[in-house]
């Protein structure tokens, strides 16, 4: 294998702080697809996910859990529904899997940071500043945004403290200059501008040491300070191939990476800290990093806190992991943010896979058993639309290998289906349940199956690298091993006779109606339980109130500070109000929470005339799960707080416009 025939690609090494969502598989999809496409092209590929697993936050879950921390993300990681199994089920095809609680990689951390101490990249000061705790990031005050962490826009604290710095700033123009010279480096190229305006506007030294995180990977030579966890979690990159450790020893024939793929929000890790940090150590630097949009559900990013996540077990329980890896592969422009819903969903698993898929397939196998007994050869006697399906067929694997190669993942796909069309078209056109009443048009009518089937063959080649359970299935049904599985089999007549055999649908269509209908009925099943666990839990409490108290004021059982603190509560700016023409309780809120827009209905319209409070600063309940209302036609995507006296007088609690949007009680 030639020197340039190699490929190392990464996923972001995910946080086992909870279960993983569909969101985390959108980019580890894509990986898997990008790495079985670059093997089936000959690349000895290296393919390497894993788990992020030091910071304050698994150590604050594992405490609430009452176990240690490692305790905990071996469960997450290891254990049933986890991390690993939820790639196994994906069918995700890494090559390594790296933790940073693996020895190897602590030894190799504690190496880099000792090296870059020593030579003087690292030193010693203290930190004052502002520290973000979700995002586990330090910011001076001139990044937060409006005072608040301006990645998540939560609240940030005040910290000093002695700790360990990492001279970044000394390479802002090596980084600029990098951009300049290898243009491909950060992509799309939309990103690149943001991290170039990031760097001119005063590269800081990054703040590399904490005293307060025992759950860390300890500075060798100072071990009351442990490293911060992004020194720590981008180091895996190159741990996982042995730099620094003798557990592996991949490193000289796989590094540098040839491409990191990371979601947009920790592009800025991977194209400024990390590529600094490869500078002091004097490595070369990853070919590329390619920063992908978010998979949005209900307006907003997916994730636990919002309450918006979709597990990704479920789906492919539902409907079949290939569906899903296809959904997500196909739906979302690479690059941009998509859409999750249930209907876009189905209507790609109805659309693309059960109609132009499945049933170009079943067609083709069934009437190659019905006419021909199941086996058909090319013949000599060409109908007039031959060429075309040929000339269609035939240039798809080169376009797909372009998209691939500049990551248009969805675009490589609508390559291969534009050739499926195709040669469904090709069926209407040639009509061969027409040909078959005709003995003289015999040879015809068996060419005609015989390209059908080829049309079939080589998609099925391609789609191996997006759909593994689903391109064996083709290839069993066209009579092929899965061994011709192969590239090297992509020339249109490589295979010169098909003995085809019925199989099961592909993809069985769904009833579009009553699957949702399904979907409905379960979601209302699964809050209702919630709902009643949650009275049930409140219920001795309330049956102990004396009856007069309870005819006064209604008091709930008590709780700790930290069930308080669970409850997100944010300033927020009325952008539109107007009410619900089928409801006369609800107003239809838009609203600016800081960072996005919101859509909120509250039942005030009894007390406030919609106009009356645009423009005013509310405040709302911003971590409830969004809940669909009027059957569905609006999502609301939090509560607007309000107070209500013993006559039954409501007023919205209403703040001083002084507050901005995004300010959190505390
Ligand atoms: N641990 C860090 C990465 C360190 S890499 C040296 C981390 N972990 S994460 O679990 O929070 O996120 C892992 C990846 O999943 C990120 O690239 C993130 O963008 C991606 N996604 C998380 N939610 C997502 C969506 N809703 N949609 C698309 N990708 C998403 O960040």
């Amino acid at each position: 294998m030639s020197e340039n025939k190699r490929y190392y690609i990464t996923t972001p090494i995910y946080y086992p702080s909870d279960k993983l969502h569909i969101g985390h598989s959108y980019t580890t999809v894509a990986c898997d697809a990008l790495a079985r496409f670059k093997r089936m092209q000959g690349y000895d590929v290296m393919f390497l996910t894993g788990t992020d697993e030091h910071g304050q936050k698994i150590q604050d879950k594992a405490a609430d859990k009452g176990v240690t921390p490692k305790e905990y993300v071996d469960n997450i990681v290891e254990g049933e529904g986890g991390v690993k199994a939820l790639w196994k089920l994906m069918n995700v095809s890494y090559d390594r899997f790296i933790r940073t609680t693996d020895d190897c990689h602590i030894e190799s951390c504690q190496k880099i940071f000792t090296k870059l101490y020593e030579q003087g990249d690292i030193y010693k000061s203290v930190y004052k500043g502002h520290y973000c705790k979700p995002c586990e990031s330090f910011w001076t005050a001139s990044q937060l945004v409006d005072g608040k962490c301006p990645d998540c826009g939560r609240d940030v604290y005040e910290a000093e403290e002695e700790a360990y710095f990492f001279k970044t700033g000394k390479y802002a123009d090596r980084l600029l200059k990098l951009y300049e010279d290898n243009p491909q480096f950060i992509q799309p190229e939309s990103r690149k501008n943001e991290m170039i305006a990031f760097i001119k506007q005063g590269l800081q030294d990054t703040c590399v040491s904490r005293t307060t995180v025992p759950w860390g990977i300890p500075v060798p030579f100072d071990t009351k300070h442990t490293m911060y966890v992004w020194v720590d979690a981008l180091s895996n990159y190159v741990t996982a191939l042995g730099y620094g450790n003798s557990a592996y020893n991949d490193y000289d024939k796989f590094w540098p990476a040839s491409i990191h793929m990371v979601g947009k929000e920790i592009l800025r890790f991977h194209t400024i800290l990390w590529p600094a940090m490869l500078m002091a150590l004097d490595l070369p630097l990853p070919e590329r990093v390619f920063g992908h949009g978010w998979l949005l559900m209900n307006g907003g990013k997916m994730s636990k806190s919002i309450g918006n996540v979709v597990d990704p077990i479920i789906l492919c329980g539902r409907y079949g992991v290939d569906a899903i890896r296809y959904f997500l592969l196909r739906e979302i422009p690479f690059g941009n943010d998509g859409m999750f819903t249930n209907e876009a969903l189905i209507s790609r698993i109805n659309s693309d896979l059960a109609n132009d898929l499945g049933n170009l397939l079943s067609r083709t196998v069934a009437m190659c058993e019905k006419y021909f007994g199941g086996t058909v050869a090319p013949t000599a006697t060409a109908t007039d639309f031959d060429d075309d399906l040929k000339a269609i067929v035939s240039a798809m694997p080169e376009l797909v290998a372009k998209d691939m190669d500049e990551l248009l993942i969805p675009q490589a796909l609508q390559e291969i289906f534009k050739a499926i069309q195709r040669a469904n078209k090709y069926i209407d056109e040639t009509a061969p349940w027409a040909l078959a009443k005709d003995e003289s048009k015999k040879d015809e009518l068996q060419n005609v199956l015989y390209n059908l089937c080829e049309s079939l063959r080589m998609a099925a080649i391609l789609l191996n690298a997006f759909l593994p359970n689903t391109a064996p299935k083709m290839a069993e049904q066209l009579g092929m091993d899965a061994a011709e599985l192969d590239f090297a089999n992509l020339t249109w007549g490589a295979k010169t006779s098909f003995t085809v055999h019925k199989g099961e649908a592909l993809f069985p269509r769904i009833d579009v109606n009553k699957e949702l209908a399904e979907l409905a009925a379960q979601d209302a099943a699964r809050k209702a339980e919630a709902e009643a666990a949650a009275k049930a839990a409140e219920a001795p409490k309330a049956e102990e109130k004396p009856a007069e108290e309870a005819a006064e004021l209604e008091h709930l059982p008590e709780i700790t500070i930290d069930d308080f603190a669970k409850c997100e509560m944010r300033v927020v700016k009325v952008l539109e109000c107007e009410r619900v023409k089928e409801s006369k309780k609800l107003l239809l809120f838009k609203l600016f929470d800081g960072e996005r827009e919101r859509t909120i209905l509250s039942g005030i319209a009894k007390w406030y005339a919609p106009e009356d409070l645009i423009g005013k600063h509310l405040v709302i309940v911003a971590n409830l799960a969004p809940r669909p209302m009027m059957k569905g036609k609006y999502v609301s995507e939090g509560m607007i707080l309000s107070a209500e006296d013993n006559e039954g007088n409501l007023t919205v609690l209403q703040v001083s416009e002084s507050i901005k949007p995004g300010a959190q009680l505390c």
